[in-house]
């Protein structure tokens, strides 16, 4: 399996998109999925958390969130966002207990795992029976210029429904996969 980590230049550049507020859209969409399925309080996993923004947002919402990046210099600037709530680990391999979490998402971040099964038997066992999965993604079809930087809903259906019970939203220009634990 070929494993994309970012690098230290990647990360530079990804902190000055966020800073611009260019992606603030989609944070606001995905804490309202969260918020949807679990009250703050909640345990959140967040993979691939990148410099951080969400994992603020969650963070100040109440939210006992975890952010888990494979990529150090992603983590530098998550750990400068939100102080003391990241991890270094991949969605394949986390240094988390079993079922330690009540919800998880994953924001722009299900293209780059490669080889998805891993994962997602990873997600399914940190996660508590019951408990969710919200997986946000450009929607290829309707937006194929994004190349391989988005999914499609059939992709995404199949990869996550391998351990969950899934379902698909289609809020332009994305895809949210709301993927339920059931045993
Ligand atoms: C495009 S960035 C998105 C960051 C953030 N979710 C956002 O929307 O701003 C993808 C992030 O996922 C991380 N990542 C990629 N593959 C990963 C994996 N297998 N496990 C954990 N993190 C991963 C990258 O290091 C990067 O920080």
């Amino acid at each position: 399996m070929e494993i994309e980590i970012f690098s230290s230049r990647s990360a530079w550049f990804y902190n000055i998109l966020v800073s611009l507020k260019l992606f603030q859209w989609a944070y606001g969409l995905a804490y309202r999925r969260i918020s949807k399925l679990a009250p703050p309080g909640s345990r959140v996993l967040e993979i691939g958390p990148g410099v951080g923004e969400l994992l603020k947002i969650l963070d100040k919402g109440g939210y006992a969130a975890v952010g888990l990046d494979i990529s150090p210099p992603m983590l530098k600037y998550a750990q400068r966002r939100a102080p003391g709530v990241s991890v270094a680990g991949a969605s394949f391999k986390a240094p988390l207990r079993d079922g330690a979490f009540d919800a998880a998402v994953a924001l722009f971040t299900l293209h780059h795992w490669g080889d998805h099964e891993p994962s997602v038997h990873e997600i399914w066992r940190l996660l508590k029976p019951g408990g969710y999965f919200i997986a946000v993604e450009v929607d290829l079809h309707r937006m194929p210029l994004v190349g391989s930087h988005g999914c499609t809903e059939e992709c995404m259906k199949r990869v996550l429904g391998m351990k969950f019970a899934v379902t698909i939203e289609r809020p332009f220009p994305l895809l949210v996969a709301v993927a339920r634990k059931t045993q």
